[in-house]
């Protein structure tokens, strides 16, 4: 194969390559080879690396697979193309699921999208809002894929972070001093304009949930200057305390906000690639137009078992009990997780509000840390940068994927600490 130097790919694709998503980065170095490579033993490795959980689907779920797949008349159907925008049935259950989970109103199958997953449908959400030249709002921190997503969306897009996090306090801002930033928010909105503010609830790194009156005010600014607000909802079942009111905002109520929503993290359907917006009706018909040209229909085998599940689950309650359930393995996590970095790390980090994450201040450029953390103990964490400014001396812990063996959370951070100290 000749270097990509060589051969005719886009601009864009080129410009692209060379800055690669530093997690993937960092993932790539925790791979088998590499590993092998630092003379380490791979069954030794623990990684906090990765953005995934891991606990079980619900079984009724994969009962409905099941009963799909066994029957040759429903697995042929399930080989058919659905709508553009996903089978009417299974996008009238996904609304249903939000009322039932999170109390949204007057939703119907005309507020939902059904794509392949959050990140294709928040590509596409780019390329229906945005314009060359257009502003984009983004946190600092927020979840890294934003960016990249975005150049590939839409050309010549300018992003805008506000910042949230005090890297000299390790203070999450929106907590600490709320009005400051709701002000912080008023003074960038309008010097920049932006046509759309996006934020995660809670969000990748910090696992962090912005309180109701921040997001408030953004709803309502970008209300009047005609501009959007998209909520990444990836990690909404992922909840510790009560959610703020607008986890229930039904686009009926607030035509432009946004609500972008994944199969991956409540159900562990990271692979079973399933995803839906919810927004008024204009966005999701412009949506079935862009979807004509990426997607041409979501996958079927996922609609038709989704559609079986949700109002089985609904009716029987065992829906409520799944998340109330799985929040309590996450929420344990979670308390092993910061009991473990007080312990042994004694550094500043933030106590987790859902999802599954916490930021740690290692009080050094955290590019160079991970790399030596890895070769001297075994254990990965990513560095922060890649997730905004605010966190370059920042890395992120992920107990995610380690919800089912939370002996292993104590044992990586405690490896860390006693290198931390023995190399202080
Ligand atoms: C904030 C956020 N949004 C979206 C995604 C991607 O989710 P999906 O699997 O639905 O594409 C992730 C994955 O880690 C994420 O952290």
């Amino acid at each position: 194969m000749p270097p990509t130097t060589d051969v005719r790919l886009s601009q864009l694709v080129r410009a692209q390559i060379a800055r690669p998503s530093p997690i993937r980065q960092i993932m790539k170095m925790a791979e088998r080879q590499n590993i092998l490579a630092m003379g380490l033993a791979p069954e030794d490795v623990i990684s906090f690396g990765g953005g995934w959980v891991n606990h079980q689907a619900p079984d009724a779920l994969r009962r409905a697979y099941a009963e799909i797949v066994n029957d040759e008349a429903t697995f042929h159907k399930s080989g058919a193309y659905t709508a553009t925008l996903g089978d009417r049935d299974c996008r009238e259950q996904l609304a249903r699921f939000e009322t039932h989970v999170f109390g949204v109103p007057r939703l119907g199958a005309e507020h939902v999208a059904i794509g392949a997953g959050s990140t294709q449908l928040t590509h596409d959400v780019f390329r229906t809002l945005l314009d060359p030249g257009d502003t984009v709002m983004l946190m600092d921190p927020t979840y890294a894929n934003y960016e990249g997503q975005l150049a590939f969306a839409a050309p010549d897009i300018n992003v805008v972070r506000l910042r949230l996090m005090d890297p000299q306090t390790w203070s999450y801002l929106p907590r600490a001093d709320p009005d400051r930033v709701i002000a912080d928010f008023h003074r960038a909105f309008d010097q920049h304009r932006p046509r759309l503010v996006l934020f995660g609830a809670p969000d990748n790194p910090t696992s962090q949930v912005l309180p109701q009156s921040l997001v408030e005010a953004m709803r309502a600014r970008t209300e009047t200057a005609g501009a959007w607000l998209a909520i990444d909802f990836a990690y909404k079942c992922q909840f510790f305390q009560t959610p703020p009111a607008y986890y229930g905002w039904s686009p009926a109520d607030y035509p432009n906000v946004i609500g972008i929503h994944s199969n991956s993290k409540w159900g562990r359907g990271l692979g079973r690639r399933l995803g839906w917006i919810i927004a008024v009706p204009q966005v999701i018909e412009a949506l079935e137009r862009v979807q004509q040209c990426s997607l041409l229909c979501p996958d079927t085998l996922a609609q038709m078992a989704m559609a079986r599940y949700v109002p089985a689950a609904i009716g029987d309650g065992s829906l409520r009990r799944y998340v109330d359930d799985t929040n309590a393995k996450y929420r344990e996590a979670a308390r092993i997780t910061i009991a473990a970095v007080d312990e042994h790390l004694g550094r500043p980090r933030l106590e987790p509000m859902g999802g599954l994450y916490t930021v740690v201040d290692v009080g050094t450029d955290a590019d160079a840390f991970v790399p030596r953390a890895l070769q001297a103990t075994g254990v990965l964490v990513v560095p922060g940068g890649g997730f905004g400014p605010s966190l370059a001396h920042g890395v992120r812990i992920s107990y995610g994927p380690l919800v089912m063996t939370p002996e292993k959370i104590t044992e990586g951070i405690s490896r860390l600490g006693r290198w931390l100290r023995s190399s202080a």
